[in-house]
Order: C-alpha cells, then sequence, then structure tokens
C-alpha cells in the first residue's frame, strides 16, 4: 500500500503532496491537472521503472522530467512493504538522465496493477518481478510487465521475441478449451464486473473471423441473441474485458510461479486505474467502482486493495457515497488557483446526486445546464430580484426560457409565481 507521496520541481505545479487512504482513493480536477502524472508517480515509486520505459509503445507513462532544468527536482515516497515501511528520497539526476534509485534489492510493495487510460496495462507481480534472493542473476527478471493497447489482445513480446503473454484472444479461448481454474476466474470477474444484473458479460463460444486469422476468436453473448467476437464487442466492453482478462492472467501466472518458488500467493494489492469511467454508458459507471473495490475478493483470499482511481465523472462520485469511509479512504482534487495548481485533499460530503456533484468543489460547475440555459437562468434570477423590469422584458425572457429550458424545470415554478404576483404575466 502506497502512503505517502511528495513531488518538487515537476509536473503542472512547484510541489505536490498528499497522504493516501489505505483503501479507496479518488482523484478528480480539469484537463491537464496532473491526475494521470500522479498516478504514473505512484506506479513509478512502487516499482522504480516508469512504464513507457518498458514498453516503448506506450504513448503515457513517460520519465517524468523536472520543471526548471536549473534546480533540484525530487520524489519522495513511503509505502508499506512486505516486511518493512519503505521510505525514499529520489532526486533526477540531470547528468544521467533519470531519477536516483536506491541500489540493491527493491522493495515488495504487493501486487501493483495500474490501467492506463489509453487502454494499456502494467503489472509489478511480486513472484515474477521481486528478486527473491541477493543474486545479481536475479536482475535480469522483467521488471515489470508493461503491456499496449494491442500487447492486451495480441500478446507480449520480449525484446528477442520470447512471448512473455499470449494475450486475450489466445489466452482466453486456450482457458475456455481447458474448462479449468483459469475460465472459471474469468467468467467470475466478468460477472463482477459487469453493469447489472440483467446485462452480464456471458462468454459465448468460439469462433472464426478471417480465413487468415487461425485463432479462436472468444465470444461475448450479448442480450439481443448474438454471440460477438470481442474483437467486434462495443469500447465499454473492450475496456472492461481487457480489465477482466488482465487481471485474471495476472493472478494465473502468480499462482504458476509462487508453485514453483514453493510460496504462498499474494494477499495484498494496489490498483492503480486512470479515467474509470472511460467509454461507460452512465449505468455501467454507478457499478464500476464498487466492482473494482470487491473483484479482488473473486481471485485472492481475503485481500488488502487499496485502489486509487481518476475520475471526470460526477456518477462516479454519486456511486461511492454509500460506501466511501473517512477513516480509510480519501478525496484529492486538482484546481487551477490563479496561475498555479493546487492539490487539496476535500472532504467527502454526500451531494446525493450527479447534480450535487456537479456543482460541488469536484468539477466546479455552476450548473448541469447547457450554457445557454444558464445565462438565460442567471438573467432570469437577477430579472427577479430587480427593480426596473417591465412587463415587456418579463416577456422577453418568458420566451427565452421557453427556449432552453424543459416543461418541467423546477424553475418554472419560481418564475411563474414571482411574474405573476409582480403582475408581469397576462
Ligand atoms: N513525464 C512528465 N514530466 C513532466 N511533467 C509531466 C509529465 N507528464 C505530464 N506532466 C505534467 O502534467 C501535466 C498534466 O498531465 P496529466 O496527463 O497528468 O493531466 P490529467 O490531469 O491526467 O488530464 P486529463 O484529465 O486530460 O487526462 C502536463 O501538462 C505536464 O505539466
Ligand atoms: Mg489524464
Amino acid at each position: 500500500m502506497i502512503n505517502h507521496l511528495k513531488m518538487s520541481n515537476i509536473g503542472p505545479a512547484s510541489q505536490m503532496e498528499l497522504e493516501f487512504g489505505k483503501r479507496l482513493n479518488l482523484l478528480t480536477g480539469d484537463n491537464g491537472l496532473g491526475k494521470s502524472f500522479l498516478l504514473d508517480i505512484a506506479w513509478w515509486s512502487m516499482t522504480r521503472k516508469w512504464p513507457a520505459e518498458l514498453n516503448p509503445k506506450l504513448t503515457a507513462g513517460k520519465v517524468a522530467l523536472p520543471t526548471n532544468k536549473k534546480q533540484s527536482a525530487e520524489i519522495e515516497f513511503s509505502f508499506s512493504a512486505a516486511s518493512k515501511f519503505m521510505e525514499n528520497k529520489s532526486r533526477y539526476d540531470p547528468r544521467e538522465q533519470r531519477w536516483t534509485v536506491k541500489q540493491g534489492r527493491p522493495a515488495n510493495p504487493g501486487f501493483v496493477f495500474y490501467a492506463l487510460a489509453d487502454g494499456s496495462f502494467a503489472v509489478w507481480d511480486p513472484a515474477r518481478n521481486y528478486w527473491k534472493s541477493k543474486n545479481e542473476k536475479n536482475k535480469e527478471r522483467p521488471s515489470a510487465y508493461v503491456f499496449s493497447p494491442k500487447d492486451v489482445w495480441d500478446g507480449l513480446q520480449c525484446e528477442d521475441g520470447a512471448w512473455l503473454c499470449n494475450g486475450l484472444i489466445r489466452d482466453w479461448s486456450g482457458w475456455q478449451k481447458e474448462r479449468g481454474m483459469a475460465f472459471d476466474s474469468l467468467s467470475t470477474v466478468l460477472e463482477v464486473l459487469s453493469p447489472s444484473a440483467d446485462e452480464k458479460l456471458i462468454p459465448g463460444g468460439l469462433t472464426r473471423i478471417s480465413l487468415n486469422d487461425v485463432r479462436d476468436m472468444p465470444t461475448l453473448k450479448m442480450p439481443y441473441g448474438q454471440e460477438v467476437a470481442v474483437v467486434h464487442a462495443s469500447s465499454g466492453m473492450r475496456r472492461i474485458i481487457s480489465l477482466a482478462y488482465f487481471l485474471v492472467w495476472c493472478w494465473e501466472e502468480h499462482l504458476k510461479a509462487n508453485e514453483l518458488l514453493g510460496e504462498s500467493p499474494e494477499t495484498k494489492a494496489v490498483f492503480l486505474v486512470d479515467e474509470v469511467e472511460s467509454h461507460l454508458h452512465p449505468k455501467w459507471q454507478r457499478t464500476v467502482i464498487p466492482a473494482l473495490m470487491k473483484v479482488m475478493d473473486k481471485l485472492m483470499a481475503s485481500p488488502a486493495v487499496q485502489l486509487i482511481a481518476v475520475t471526470h465523472s460526477p456518477l462516479i462520485m454519486a456511486s461511492v457515497e454509500p460506501h466511501f469511509d473517512a477513516t480509510q479512504d480519501a478525496w484529492f482534487d486538482l484546481d487551477l488557483v490563479g496561475n498555479q495548481v493546487a492539490l487539496t485533499q476535500r472532504q467527502f460530503v454526500r451531494q446525493g446526486d450527479i447534480r450535487g456533484w456537479l456543482v460541488s468543489e469536484a468539477f466546479d460547475m455552476k450548473s448541469g445546464y447547457s450554457l445557454e440555459a444558464e445565462r438565460v437562468l442567471e438573467d432570469a434570477a437577477e430579472a427577479l430580484s430587480g427593480e426596473n423590469f417591465s412587463k415587456d422584458d418579463a416577456k422577453i425572457m418568458d420566451q427565452r426560457l421557453r427556449e432552453v429550458l424543459s416543461d418541467t424545470d423546477p424553475f418554472w415554478m419560481c418564475w411563474r409565481f414571482v411574474a405573476g404576483k409582480k403582475g408581469w404575466l397576462p
């Protein structure tokens, strides 16, 4: 579990510092204020490698560079590792063009999963990426597994061409044919991550989609009776099934590695998820965080999972209301204050519904109306409190309101009441 991060002279703010909750952490803020950047830093702190350093196909997750090249740039972090509490301060070394890291065996934070916004995934597996002994030879182990979106589906190769992962298409069909534990786990994880009980993600039969592709292609049973090849599934479904596959693959390989090592499976995991709602319909946005909070229960025995999720969605914030527990959860918000980016840990206060969240500190909107309607409503509110508003003005305002508001808008009641009282309405 990651506890603390402090960054100086990198990213959009001159300094940022945060103390994570041990269970659920939410990150909000406008575009470009550093949410993904914070996830990259959290991943790097625990794994000591930048995602794009391990897989150059990634377009995100690049090494963090100092803002002011003439000043020292620092990342301070702490996390609870398997046998100790790990605290470290790293500096950017401009001559080496890299961040200093403590020599020797890195600490073991448990599993670290990272779902990037563009469909890339990264995992640091304590059984496969941690040097179990201090033997130099073990350094040859991969530092982590980083998948570009294509790698998730078609497989991940290392530089010498060896296959590190078969990819979703081959593994899913292989697991389905075996009818073993892996397919059961995949089906269960898909069910947990489904949008609702009526719209479950259910694997269908295997099929072929091209004369030129000899792979048996997994399918999903759609509510409209068809079995759709996973590569033809919708964007939202592909995002979730690739996440489900990634988790099951990580876990299956972890179990196999532990068998070789004669060790027990891991029980701790940190889960970094960027744009958690991406491609998801509002109905699915409402269920995705609670589902992510419990999905690891289906794989690990009594897991301790820390989830750090970035969101732009008021529905995500509303969906968390019944689950948020201030003793173990935290909400961080990035804002532009003047011309400075500020990171604030906010008190999580229930807003009731998405309208409340839209106008909260999380999204800083004046209302959930269109910009045009918002302007007309502002003018109407001013008119209601003003002195010099004539009957003719009221007629024009009434027409403007008709053009932007729905017939059932609650503002009508207030408008008709006051306008009626002032004798503006016929
Ligand atoms: N590798 C890097 N090195 C230094 N600064 C970076 C790096 N990556 C991002 N930044 C800084 O972080 C800023 C914000 O980037 P980031 O991608 O984190 O925004 P975001 O809050 O995730 O926005 P969005 O909601 O659009 O995804 C950039 O404008 C830049 O100042
Ligand atoms: Mg981002």
